[in-house]
């Protein structure tokens, strides 16, 4: 039977691929899109996640707003530099016909999860604040939830939206400390991996040869989003966020995971920085936190190859 997910989201480009692979997969059954701020604004986010559905011709799948701030602060603001004004690499398309359920993304997740006892997943692939919502909301959900895997955090490598931090993390600390604390199964796909995942033009250009209107969609968004890569990382192509999350989800064997309790810095030049206590001697901080599944390693060809088949599919 097919694995139902949550996808919680700030669509941005590397969102909406994620998204359209998971539509494109048999293992995963895609019940609802969370959204939440961060490559955009929330109601942004939301707008463009009720137009992704619509493209996809999948209006059944809801989509719950979430909330605008972070828990503690007010939300720093998009980045229209690296996924356009419009989240969408400036296509400034029209409004969806559709529009947000009249549900909270925080209970709409708890719902869910209540409902369906050790059946979901949840892929969070912006920042935590919805989830840390919803776990403040009801604290059963950690032990009624199949599993949390999320895009975010970088344990043994630099950040991205500082030197010490990636931006989902970064954009909500407090929310990704409580996330990492929960009693939950929590992996973490982050920049030790996806940053070695590079999707290179050859790939990205393939997507406007493929025969269907969530490729189609793709090709048109993605040229503003690789020339932030290119210009920013000199690569060749794309580095693959989002998606990464959605391919463990699909085949953990991709990934190889060390297994660190995390804690994530809230104050100072390194705000969400996320820190593994590494070894078996744990510092008092990190003690009596459960052990997150850190994705280290990644076979980047293998993910691509299944990233590109589905959507060819
Ligand atoms: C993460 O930040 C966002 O820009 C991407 O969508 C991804 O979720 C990468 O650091
Ligand atoms: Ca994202």
């Amino acid at each position: 039977m097919a694995r139902k997910i949550i996808i919680d989201t700030d669509p941005g480009v590397d969102d909406t691929m994620a998204i359209f692979f998971a539509l494109k997969s048999p293992e995963l059954d895609v019940i609802g899109l969370t959204t939440i701020f961060g490559n955009v604004h929330t109601a942004l986010a939301s707008t463009n996640a009720v137009r992704l559905m619509e493209i996809a011709d999948r209006r059944e799948i809801p989509v719950a707003s979430g909330v605008a701030d972070p828990l503690t602060r007010a939300f720093g603001g998009p980045v229209p530099y690296v996924h356009g004004e419009d989240g969408q690499g400036n296509l400034f398309l029209p409004p969806p016909q559709g529009q947000p359920i009249d549900q909270s993304a925080a209970d709409f997740i708890i719902e869910q999860v209540m409902r369906h006892p050790g059946e979901i997943t949840l892929v969070p692939v912006g920042p935590l604040t919805n989830i840390a919502l919803a776990l403040r909301l009801e604290p059963r959900i950690a032990e009624n939830v199949r599993e949390v895997v999320l895009m975010g955090g970088n344990a043994i490598v630099p950040g991205n939206a500082s030197p010490a931090a990636e931006a989902n993390i970064r954009n909500d600390p407090e929310a990704a400390d409580l996330v990492f604390g929960a009693p939950w199964q929590v992996t973490m796909v982050g920049l030790d991996v996806t940053h070695k995942v590079n999707m290179k033009r050859k790939h990205l250009e393939h997507y406007s040869t493929i025969n269907s209107p969530l490729a189609q969609h793709i090709a048109r968004i993605v040229p503003h989003y690789r020339d932030f890569f290119e210009r920013t990382y000199e690569v060749d192509g794309i580095f693959v966020h989002d998606s990464s999350a959605i391919a463990y989800v699909i085949d953990p064997s991709l990934f190889k995971t060390e297994h660190w309790p995390i804690r994530v810095e809230t104050e100072g030049l390194s705000r969400g920085k996320t820190w593994p206590n590494l070894g078996d001697r744990l510092r008092p901080e990190w003690e009596n936190r459960p052990r997150v599944n850190v994705c280290v390693e990644v076979d980047s060809q293998r993910l691509i190859d299944l990233e590109m088949a589905r959507m060819e599919a």
